[in-house]
């Protein structure tokens, strides 16, 4: 099978060199972070991912994949280069390529025979052809290379499922033979019988910000329906069902909740504005899909406020701080700019998370954090569900009741039945549905 070097060992990099290793690919994972590789030769994963521990195991057991921090010799070893590098946005909303062109310089200085160059990681539409130039400047010549654009969908805390059972599989070049190699390199798909979009390099990278920014509509759409039905009485969860049902629409991706977070959306609507900014033109859904997810995040604390217009003094408990469950992520997280807010406004906070907690002390070492949801609640003013973990869904009330200085609860998951929660005496809010007292 095809040996393969996967340059920067986070989220992406990790779950995808580890999956084309069980495809049956040589893949040596490469990082310039010494302590990361470190762990990872010792079984120590950076991040959290069901799943990906006995994968990663499997294969270096087999002897199909393996860490480094040698960049030079991975290139060397290997005929197909995947770059998963990080590709932050910048202050502007644009994508930051610097790290992508450094692995691009190295590629330059190193190069000695055919190499088929692949970005996985999300990148402006365009970067495709930027690198090419960029080889071609620094005198590598052009029959000994190719480029292929092969974005991502992963989710996380789904990503290996979501790598060994992809939707699709799409690949971008113009290259006849890098496209047989990376059809290869993607051959155990074909019992699956995964559709394998072969497309141009610049179509290809453009389908990846269009796929994020067409799901982050769905959150936003689904989002303002919600507030609709908290001015009209309905209910969102009623109406998202039933729109679901039309083949049409379908129903993922309509849970209205305190908007969405995450190191994709938030970073690929900005870049996808960017894109069409730059290119003249112009992405008034997807400018507006952003603005109305900021405002979500605010009308949790609108909430908070309508039972306690006053924070000063008082302790907010959090239920969730990661951006969604199964994930330590906290980037972009609803969580953060309710913390934000409550300290603003002179609160305290109490939080939990199962998995989070260590990323989100990074951002706010101030706040209390304690060890399960019992404690918590314990002693607070409000509580907020932020993270639909499974572990909130079945709470004991009455105990959340006798413990809690006043029994108000913030549902912005939607997870719990609001007749229910009323009946036991709690004072309840959640997102776009009715509350009858
Ligand atoms: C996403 C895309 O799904 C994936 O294809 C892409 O490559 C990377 O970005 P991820 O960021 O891991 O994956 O999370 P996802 O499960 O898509 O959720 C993103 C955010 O949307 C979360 O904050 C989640 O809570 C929110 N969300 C999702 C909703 O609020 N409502 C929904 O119906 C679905």
């Amino acid at each position: 099978m095809e040996k393969i070097a996967m340059i920067g060992v986070g989220y992406v990099g990790l779950v995808s060199g580890t999956g084309l290793a069980d495809f049956g690919n040589e893949v040596i994972c490469v990082d310039i972070d010494e302590e990361k590789i470190k762990k990872l030769k010792n079984d120590i994963l950076p991040i959290y991912e069901p799943g990906l521990l006995d994968l990663v195991k499997k294969n270096v057991d087999k002897g199909r994949l393996s860490f480094t921090t040698d960049l030079e010799g991975a290139i060397k070893k290997a005929r197909v280069i995947f770059s998963a590098v990080p590709t932050p946005s910048a202050e502007n909303g644009e994508v930051n390529l610097s790290y992508v062109f450094d692995v691009v310089d190295k590629l330059a200085e190193v190069i000695d025979d055919y190499k088929v160059i692949v970005t996985k990681s999300t990148v402006a539409v365009g970067t495709g052809d930027k690198i090419i130039e960029r080889l071609l400047s620094k005198g590598v010549s052009e029959d000994m290379f190719d480029i292929v654009s092969n974005p991502e969908f992963l989710r996380e805390g789904s990503a290996v499922g979501d790598f060994m059972r992809p939707d699709r599989v799409v690949l971008g070049t113009t290259s006849e033979k890098a496209l047989n190699i990376m059809k290869n390199i993607y051959r155990s798909l074909y019992l699956l019988e995964t559709p394998i979009v072969g497309t141009d390099v610049r179509t290809a990278e453009m389908i990846k910000y269009a796929s994020n920014a067409f799901l982050a509509t769905k959150i936003s759409f689904i989002n303002e329906v919600a507030n609709i039905c908290e001015a009209v009485d309905a209910n969102v969860q009623e109406v998202a069902k039933a729109m679901g049902l039309d083949g049409r629409i379908s129903k993922k991706f309509l849970h209205a909740g305190p908007g969405y977070g995450g190191s994709c959306f938030p970073k690929d609507t900005s870049a996808f504005v960017k894109i069409a900014e730059q290119a003249g033109t112009q992405a008034k859904i997807v400018e507006t899909v952003i603005e109305v997810n900021r405002l979500q995040k605010l009308r949790v604390i609108e909430k908070l406020l309508k039972f306690v217009p006053n924070l000063k003094g008082k302790t907010i408990g959090l239920l969730g701080l990661a951006f969604k469950p199964n994930t330590d992520d906290v980037r972009d997280a609803p969580a953060l700019t309710v913390i934000k807010e409550i300290l603003e406004r002179g609160g305290h906070i109490k939080g939990y998370d199962p998995e989070a907690m260590d990323e989100m002390r990074k951002h706010y070492p101030e706040i209390t954090y304690v060890a399960s949801s019992e404690d918590v609640v314990k002693g607070v003013d409000a509580v907020i569900i932020l993270t639909e973990w499974n572990e909130f869904r079945n709470m004991n009330l009455e105990y959340i009741k006798s413990v809690m200085k006043k029994p108000i609860m913030i549902d912005t998951r939607n997870i719990y039945d609001p007749q229910t929660v009323i009946q036991k005496g709690f004072l309840y809010d959640c997102i776009g549905r009715l509350i009858r007292s």
